[in-house]
């Protein structure tokens, strides 16, 4: 206590008002720092994104480290960028740079089971999100959308919720399922796991996206399934209508109904369910879909709502979709004659909002 009386301060006016500042409430500098850390995680977002895009993650997978020269020479980049890039990635601590080589930290490397989510929506939904306020203006029309890496970044996330889910929903189906007809199969995944755990399967992916469509082609050639599966490039509707002699025992229809939706229109996709059944009267139809619950305080407070359900919803409504709940779903199906024979969600292990749906579908007897 003596100290504090007899000791001289030279501290200023100013000092001792940004200490009181500091003691009262926190200093503009802190709260800058909070202010801004959306802008840190949205460069960051993006550079995970090209991190994967660009094959320099799965090099450094590969090789565990490698020098920028080596880096830069595989993938014919620029050295000076690239050295940027990765030691701001450094600091981010995605990657460790030691005697001039650079390898993934444990965080980098535990990024890679989500690479598809990075895919949708940075590479796919990136560009869409800058558009938000322009297409907020009446009659701006829709944003516009990377619809391979939708396609691709969607089956990259459903190999972990939609796959599994679309397999309970076949063992609920009471026989035999030989022939799969997978309407909207963005980069043919679905088409290749179900291949690949089911060795009786043959299977056909219909995919209008001709980037996706071409992923998908390479795909099923990479794993040696051309046998196996068939590819065509086509709207599902459109498809329906043509000539193919396949007669498929179910199908699949992961996330396209609420594109084909806005499409078409509600009658125009009540037309397509029963075009369906009428030309395939026994088949078993499976449906994934995300219920619209952006309204429901509770769930939208859900750690994977606020990562993943919260923008993905707010993307729909500037493009050329339109979700829909599940009370709609279910209303629309009972139209088209169709059984709601299961209905499951997604393994809680991945996914706990419940707000992924997958629905088993036949015509009513
Ligand atoms: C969100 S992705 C889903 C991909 C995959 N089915 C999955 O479950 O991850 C939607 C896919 O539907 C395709 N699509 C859009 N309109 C379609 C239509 N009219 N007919 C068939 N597919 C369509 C898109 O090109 C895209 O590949």
């Amino acid at each position: 206590m003596s100290r504090m009386k007899s000791e001289p301060t030279d501290l200023s006016v100013q000092d001792l008002l940004d200490a009181a500042t500091n003691i009262c409430g926190k200093s503009v500098e802190l709260r800058l720092i909070d202010a801004i850390q959306p802008i840190r995680f949205y460069v960051l977002a993006t550079s995970i994104y090209h991190l994967f895009d660009t094959g320099i993650f799965d090099i450094l997978c590969q090789n565990g480290e490698s020098s920028i020269k080596n880096l830069g020479k595989e993938k014919g980049l620029e050295q000076d960028k690239l050295s940027g890039f990765l030691k701001y990635l450094k600091n981010e601590g995605i990657v460790d740079e030691r005697e001039g080589c650079f390898s993934l930290t444990a965080k980098g490397k535990s990024l890679s089971n989500f690479r598809g989510w990075y895919t949708m929506l940075i590479g796919g939904y990136g560009q869409t999100f800058l558009q938000v306020g322009e297409k907020l203006k009446k009659g701006a029309g829709w944003a516009t959308r990377d619809a391979t890496k939708v396609g691709i970044g969607s089956c990259e996330i459903s190999h972990y919720d939609a796959i599994p889910l679309t397999r309970d929903l076949i063992a609920e189906i009471p026989k035999s399922c030989r022939r799969l007809l997978d309407l909207g199969c963005g980069n043919g995944l679905y088409l290749v796991d179900f291949c690949k755990a089911f060795p009786e399967i043959e299977a056909w992916g219909v995919e209008p996206d001709e980037g996706s469509y071409r992923a998908a082609t390479e795909l099923v050639r990479q794993v040696g399934l051309q046998n196996r599966i068939k590819l065509t490039r086509n709207s599902a509707v459109e498809f329906l209508h043509s000539d193919f002699n396949y007669q498929p025992d179910f199908i699949v229809m992961g996330f396209v109904l609420h594109e084909i939706l806005n499409q078409e229109g509600e009658a125009g996709i009540v037309n397509f369910l029963l075009q369906i059944t009428k030309r395939f009267p026994d088949i078993y139809i499976i449906v994934i879909e995300v219920d619209l619950k952006i309204d429901a305080p509770t769930i939208m407070q859900h750690g994977l709502s606020l990562a993943y359900y919260n923008p993905y919803y707010l993307l729909h409504y500037f493009t050329n979709q339109r979700l829909e709940t599940q009370l709609f779903w279910e209303q629309l199906f009972a139209k088209c004659q169709l059984d709601l024979i299961a209905k499951k969600t997604t393994d809680i292990q991945v996914d706990s909002t419940g707000l992924e749906i997958g629905y088993l579908l036949k015509r009513k007897e």
